[in-house]
């Protein structure tokens, strides 16, 4: 593994989606509902506009939006909610951009929006950037590729706690159960029934050059490949994680490293 884990926060997710590996060059359109034309591009915003929707709904239903939520309810979510990551990342217009700040040192969370029912982030990862082996709580994980090649290890409880709850300082080992090359446009779903996670960028730089070279990347609209970009859509928020490093459990509360954009 080129990288080392590192101290960063919350990320990724099970690829359930994995077909799209190109992102082809768009011109960005104010156009109409996703739904009515879900192969153009959707602006950031659209996409927002889009997600609230999806949740108002669920929860003017009488649906409480968590991982144990009502199996009808959570099916229509996940089909709504992967449909609107997927066109958006596919029709990729790049308006992404403005939120994707990058650290030499770790992968940082970028918010785009947080509101009570989701929060919305860019997670950007040089070359060797990756995870620890983390929950995401309550909530639901969904991701999306913008750019770059990325990886998501899943892992299983080797022992998990008997209440199924493990508390800091609590000994469990986690055993890989599945490994996942994500490309550009993949979509996935993660929860904690599931299976817990590390996401990273494994690209080196020398790989990346290559990609470039190959996928004809590093010009669209000034923006230069600087190695894998995620959109992450949690639901509800995620305040508190857990980390399962050296088979003890840690928790934390995960932070933002910039918000619209703006450095925090
Ligand atoms: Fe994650």
């Amino acid at each position: 593994m080129p990288g080392t884990h590192v101290s960063g926060t919350d990320d990724g997710v099970v690829v359930v989606d994995y077909k799209v590996a190109s992102a082809p060059d768009v011109v960005p359109q104010k156009c109409c509902s996703a739904l009515e034309s879900p192969q153009q591009p959707v602006l950031i915003d659209q996409l927002l506009g889009e997600l609230r929707a999806a949740f108002k709904a669920e929860k003017d239903a009488g649906y409480i939006i968590n991982i144990n939520q009502d199996p009808v309810s959570f099916k229509r979510l996940n089909q709504r909610v992967q449909e609107l990551l997927k066109t958006y990342a596919t029709s990729n217009p790049g308006d992404w951009q403005r939120f994707a700040l990058f650290n030499d040192l770790h992968y940082v969370r970028n918010l785009v929006e947080a509101n009570d029912d989701f929060e919305l982030i860019v997670l950007c990862w040089r070359g060797g950037q990756v995870s620890r082996v983390h929950n995401h709580a309550a909530s639901h994980c969904w991701l999306a590729v913008l750019d770059g090649e990325m990886r998501e290890i899943q892992y299983q409880r080797a022992n998990p706690a008997a209440d199924g709850d493990e508390k800091p300082g609590d000994a469990v080992h986690v055993e890989v159960s599945n490994s996942t090359n994500m490309q550009v446009g993949d979509v996935g779903y993660i929860n904690d029934h599931l299976a817990l996670h590390s996401v990273g960028c494994y690209t080196s730089p020398e790989e990346l050059s290559e990609w470039i070279a190959l996928n004809g990347r590093g010009g669209r609209d000034g923006w230069q490949l600087e190695g894998g970009v995620t959109l992450h859509l949690y639901s509800p928020p995620i305040r508190r994680v857990k980390i399962y490093e050296d088979d003890t459990v840690t928790e934390r509360t995960p932070g933002y490293y910039s918000k619209g954009g703006v450095r925090v």
